[in-house]
């Protein structure tokens, strides 16, 4: 078990990604899903009130609703539910009120009493930072949210967000939500994770498998014949570059007896700062090999040798 930063919440070191349910994943095949996924030994989910707005037919709140009937129907022990605000057609932005009546919403969908983790989804420059930071501190006094979290929010943002909720006296972020994985490092290496290690902020990447191209499933940039509504940005990263990537981890992962994916999360896991890599299922074939991403163990010349060869570049190189 691993603790997310500085709070009390000690969770499995993978977290269950939900933007498919509702999406990719209907109501059973989300169920399913998330029974494989527990019984493995899961109980950290990720969701976000927008989810899975951008369905035709849907008008978000699909992700949450699933995953409240989920927890009413199986009443698992210690599940930690993240859920995000600023996404949702009808809640956008970080307003303080809108900010309150999203998460009373999201709390309803879920059919909980508190939010475990409430993240910030992206930062809403149009709102005073104090007044975002203030309404969740206010969230987290109420009792309506545990812990706060900010999504794809730059450094300098944290760091405001930090000295203004010092100063205001209410709690500060415990976690943050970037974009990275092996072929997308820059900016994760170069500006959080050292904002992260400041502040013992805990580090949950999302895109863990970069929408699947992690899993070696793509091997051509042409997504032209593949029918997941992901290909598209899976296939982008099969340059010559990215197949390297994925030989590597293929060779290194047949050491363990593990697949490419449970590799590629693996290294996720053995960056700094990282406590939880964010996945998502859309079958329960899938589910296995995240499960295994949370378990296996690298050595430090495996972590090494696919830092070495993926296509990061310091920027002062
Ligand atoms: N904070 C943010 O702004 C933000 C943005 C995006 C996502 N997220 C969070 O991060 C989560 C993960 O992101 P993501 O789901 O978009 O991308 P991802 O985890 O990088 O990719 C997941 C996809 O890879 C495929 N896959 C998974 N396991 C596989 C396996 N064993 N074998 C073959 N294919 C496999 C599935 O797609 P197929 O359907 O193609 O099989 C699955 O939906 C989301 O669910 C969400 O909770 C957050």
């Amino acid at each position: 078990m691993t603790r997310i930063g500085t709070s009390d919440l000690d969770i499995f070191p993978l977290s269950l990604g939900g933007n498919v349910f509702g999406w990719t994943a209907d109501r059973d095949a989300s169920f399913a899903v998330l029974d494989a996924f527990a019984e493995g030994g899961g109980d950290f989910i990720d969701t976000a009130d927008a989810y899975s707005a951008w369905v035709p037919g849907n008008s978000g709140g699909e992700s949450e609703t699933i995953i409240g009937e989920w927890l009413a129907a199986r009443k698992p022990e210690g599940v930690v539910v993240a859920t995000k605000v600023s996404q949702h057609p009808d809640f956008a932005g970080l307003a303080a009120a809108n900010v309150r009546r999203a998460a009373e919403a999201s709390l309803g969908r879920l059919g909980v009493d508190a939010i475990d983790l409430y993240y910030a989804h992206f930062d809403d420059e149009s709102v005073p930072l104090e007044e975002t930071v203030g309404a969740f501190g206010e969230l987290v006094a109420d009792g309506l949210v545990r812990h706060v979290a900010v999504s794809n929010y730059t450094a300098e943002r944290i760091r405001g967000w930090i000295g203004i909720a010092d100063r205001l006296g209410v709690a500060r972020p415990v976690a943050v939500q970037p974009h990275y994985n092996l072929v997308h490092r820059n900016t994760v290496e170069e500006t959080i994770i050292p904002v992260a290690q400041e502040f013992d902020l805990g580090l949950v990447p999302y895109y863990s498998l970069a929408s699947g191209f992690l899993t070696g499933k793509y091997r051509t940039t042409d997504a032209s014949g593949q029918s997941s509504p992901r290909a598209q940005g899976a296939a982008k990263y099969a340059t010559e570059q990215g197949l390297r990537v994925i030989d590597a981890l293929q060779e290194i992962g047949d050491a363990h007896g593990a697949s490419i994916a449970a590799t590629s999360l693996a290294w996720l896991r053995a960056q700094p700062t990282v406590v939880a890599p964010i996945a998502s299922a859309r079958t329960v074939e899938q589910v296995p090999d995240l499960l295994a991403g949370a378990r296996l163990e690298l050595t430090a010349d495996e972590v090494a040798h696919l830092s070495s060869i993926s296509e990061w570049t310091p920027a002062n190189a």
